[in-house]
């Protein structure tokens, strides 16, 4: 297939279009390079520097088979502060995509949600029945664009499908995660090991688990990638499915941090910090359906291979 992927110079883009050049599929990306970088775009690929909204009718003129649609700002607490940024930045561009699809008959889309659409859950394993409640502006654009899709999946005979991804980890060869403004728990951990800070925040050892921290669902970025592969292969036109997407193993802030303190042998300090507002105890995603319907499976849910794959690709960028 010909696929514009949107987003494809940052993390879960770049690996993506580099498994589907594997796959055999001819790959176009477009990013503005906000949050991505142009050297993450796969050999081979061409790559449109241009933000969607001034470019996506023309790129689309040139005939694809389908869009990944990875492109979107995606930090939460600026989503709460700057809400404009992610209301336009993320729901009117995707508006612009779609309409843009319309008009040039443009049949696939896969999208990446985000497990933020469920807000704090009434109980885990969160399964795609569960009510969409948002507890950020983040979220809320997310959940709005799903929305979106649905209704012009059903008028207009689009295939969508909406992958709602948990916390996205690890890292494939030269593809990985670069983000100027870290939020996600084992970069930011490996940031310690590589000497960039110096110790982390552990919010909260007094939660309701196993061993008092918060309880995340990580899957790794070459599952995430796999599962895009199907999503594109069982859209079906005129209709949206949705499907979450998580390795189904819950692991704690503290094994976070002793998995990387075990694979880069420093010993991490880290401090324990006050709860922050908002933190659901645990989040862990049901994929059952992603399983039944797609025949995904993860493959890569040992955490320790996870963060291997993760400080591997660190190291990799303070050598180069
Ligand atoms: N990383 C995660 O853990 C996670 C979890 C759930 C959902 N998601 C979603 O997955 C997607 C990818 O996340 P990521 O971590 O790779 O983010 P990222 O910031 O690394 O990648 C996003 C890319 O989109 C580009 N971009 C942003 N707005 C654009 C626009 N208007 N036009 C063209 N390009 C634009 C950026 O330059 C960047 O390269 C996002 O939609 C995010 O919301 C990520």
């Amino acid at each position: 297939m010909k696929l514009l992927v949107t987003g494809g110079a940052g993390y879960v883009g770049s690996v993506c279009a580099a498994r589907l050049v594997e796959s055999g599929h001819e790959v176009v990306v477009l990013d503005d390079l906000s949050t991505g970088h142009a050297d993450a775009v796969p050999d081979g690929v061409r790559l449109v520097e241009a933000g969607i909204d001034d470019a996506i009718g023309d790129v689309l003129a040139e005939g694809f088979d389908g869009v990944l649609h990875f492109a979107a700002k995606s930090l939460v607490g600026e989503s709460m502060v700057d809400p404009a940024k992610y209301w336009h930045g993320n729901v009117v561009t995707s508006l612009r995509l779609l309409d843009a699809m319309r008009e040039h008959g443009t049949p696939r889309l896969v999208f990446s949600s985000t497990a933020a659409t469920y807000g704090e859950p009434d109980q885990v394993p969160i399964a795609e029945t569960a009510p969409t409640r948002p507890t950020n502006t983040y979220g809320a654009t997310k959940l709005a664009i799903d929305h979106a899709i649905t209704s012009y999946a059903a008028a207009h005979g689009l295939a969508a499908v909406s992958l709602r991804y948990f916390n996205v980890a690890g890292a494939y060869r030269r593809f990985g995660e670069r983000h100027g403004v870290e939020t996600h728990l084992i970069p930011i951990v490996l940031q310690v090991a590589s000497g960039r800070r110096e110790r982390v925040q552990v919010y909260g050892d007094d939660w309701p688990t196993e061993d008092g921290t918060c309880v995340r669902d990580y899957i790794h970025v070459v599952d995430l990638a796999d599962a895009h592969l199907r999503a594109l292969e069982h859209a079906a036109a005129g209709e949206h499915r949705i499907y979450n997407l998580g390795n189904g193993l819950g692991f704690s802030v503290k094994q976070v941090i002793d998995a990387c303190r075990e694979v880069t042998g420093h010993p991490i300090p880290a401090d324990v910090a006050p709860r922050r507002a908002g933190d659901p105890a645990v989040l862990v995603a049901s994929s059952e359906k992603a399983r039944t319907e797609l025949g995904w499976k993860p493959e890569r849910v040992d955490l320790a291979g996870i963060v291997r794959d993760a400080w591997d690709f660190t190291r990799s960028q303070q050598g180069a």
